[in-house]
């Protein structure tokens, strides 16, 4: 798939604020800091249209943007960010599951872990709610950059047996900066919005 175009369409905090979804939508959810706007612009070739940031709870709406004029990306508020009053995370949750819940036209969901990192127990339930719900998944490793073949080769063992990951479900490795994984994850997104 070639991405010809891209816009920002709007942000929202609860369906009311969602764009009609008439369109197939992928959305990308993962930990605060981990990289899902840096990710959705590598995408797009676009540097800074979803805003990315070093400090982390950078994105706190829902952002839609349309691509291609036939689907939507759909960058989530990260979880797991600690230096948030608790009542701002609570909200956040709240903003995801019921995204990830009610979306209709949703059709695949990439969940994204720093590939350094041992997965929280947030990543794991939010990896095991996805698959109790049967929704199409794929997992990223994000910064795949700072990691040499050999430590990726250790990692990788890590990241599959804490989520554990299941046989259905792809492990990509991703980086933002080299680009490495985009056309694998171009391809996931028009199988899923072919379905
Ligand atoms: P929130 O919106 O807070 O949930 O964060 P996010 O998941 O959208 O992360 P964001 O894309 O803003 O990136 C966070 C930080 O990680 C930024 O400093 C990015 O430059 C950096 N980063 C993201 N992806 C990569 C990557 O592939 N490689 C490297 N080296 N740094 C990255
Ligand atoms: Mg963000």
């Amino acid at each position: 798939m070639k991405i010809q175009s891209s816009e920002f369409i709007t942000s929202a905090v609860n369906p009311g604020g969602y764009p009609p979804g008439d369109l197939p939508e992928v959305a990308f959810v993962g930990r605060s800091n981990v990289g899902k706007s840096s990710l959705i612009n590598k995408m797009l070739n676009r540097k800074g249209l979803a805003r990315t940031s070093k400090t982390p709870g950078r994105t706190q709406l829902i952002n839609f943007f349309r691509v291609n004029e036939n689907f939507m990306m759909v960058d989530l508020p990260g979880y797991g960010y600690a230096k948030v009053p608790e009542e701002v995370r609570v909200r956040w949750g709240k903003m995801v599951e019921g995204y990830l819940k009610n979306r209709a036209n949703l059709q695949g969901v990439f969940l994204l872990l720093d590939c350094r990192h041992v997965p929280t127990a947030q990543d794991k339930q939010m990896y095991q709610w996805l698959a109790h719900y049967g929704v199409p998944a794929v997992v990223v490793a994000t910064k795949i950059d700072k990691l040499s073949n050999n430590q990726w080769a250790k990692q990788q063992g890590v990241i599959k047996r804490t989520l554990p990951l299941s046989p259905e479900h792809r492990l990509v490795p991703f980086s933002a900066e080299t680009g490495r994984g985009r056309e694998e994850l171009l391809e996931v997104i028009a199988q899923w919005i072919a379905q």
